[in-house]
């Protein structure tokens, strides 16, 4: 792989510190476009599209890319919780925004930028089970399945990763670096502050 490094100069608390590619704009769009024939070949014989929702902020490039790879047509939400501060998750998840459309017997598509401690999916899953959809698939584009915590496994996974904070694709530390085409890990990790 090629070596590529970045040094934080935003001007925020992590001034100085270093990114290191973790997975390339190339590999992210191969493995989205694998996932993405796995689920049209999932869902083509279903009598509705899957809704696919998004968890905003972090999932909207992987969302964007992963639908447009789809050969089946698939309806599109979004919900916004907050779970996470700065490096971390909280460990208390607040709705934000939730989503407009009915999905009573609908086959529906969780997708998340990255499964951390498992209480987002957690979450997510209890709260649209309340709404009686036909089923809840999670599809997330990174997983630390080391240290998450799930009741149910991602169905559908573009990489596992180590138990590093990342950036980039739509994944930001302090809403910076979400612009960046590939996935960096912080070296050092940062601390919670
Ligand atoms: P979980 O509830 O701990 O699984 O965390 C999910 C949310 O925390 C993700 O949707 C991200 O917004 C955020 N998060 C967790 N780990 C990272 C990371 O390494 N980089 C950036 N955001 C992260």
């Amino acid at each position: 792989m090629i070596k590529k490094t970045l040094t934080l100069d935003y001007g925020g608390s992590f001034d100085g510190e270093v990114l290191d590619l973790l997975i390339s704009e190339e590999d992210i769009q191969d493995r989205i476009k694998h996932l993405a024939r796995k689920i049209s070949t999932d869902y083509k014989k279903k009598k509705k599209p899957p809704i696919i929702i998004g968890v905003l902020n972090g999932s909207f490039y992987f969302m964007a890319d992963l639908l447009r790879a789809m050969s089946i047509e698939a309806e599109m939400d979004f919900i916004k919780i907050s779970s996470y501060q700065k490096t971390g998750s909280t460990g208390t998840i607040r709705l934000i925004k939730d989503i407009s459309a009915d999905i009573t017997d609908r086959d529906l598509i969780l997708v998340e930028d990255i499964v951390d401690t498992g209480l987002s999916i957690n979450y997510l899953r209890k709260h649209f089970e309340n709404s009686h959809p036909g089923s809840v698939r999670v599809a997330t584009l990174l997983y630390k399945k080391e240290i998450t915590k799930v009741e149910t496994e991602p169905e559908y996974v573009g990489f596992e990763i180590p138990d590093q904070f990342v950036v980039g694709y739509g994944l930001d530390i302090e809403q910076q670096y979400r612009r960046l085409r590939d996935i960096f890990a912080m070296n050092p990790p940062p601390t919670n502050q």
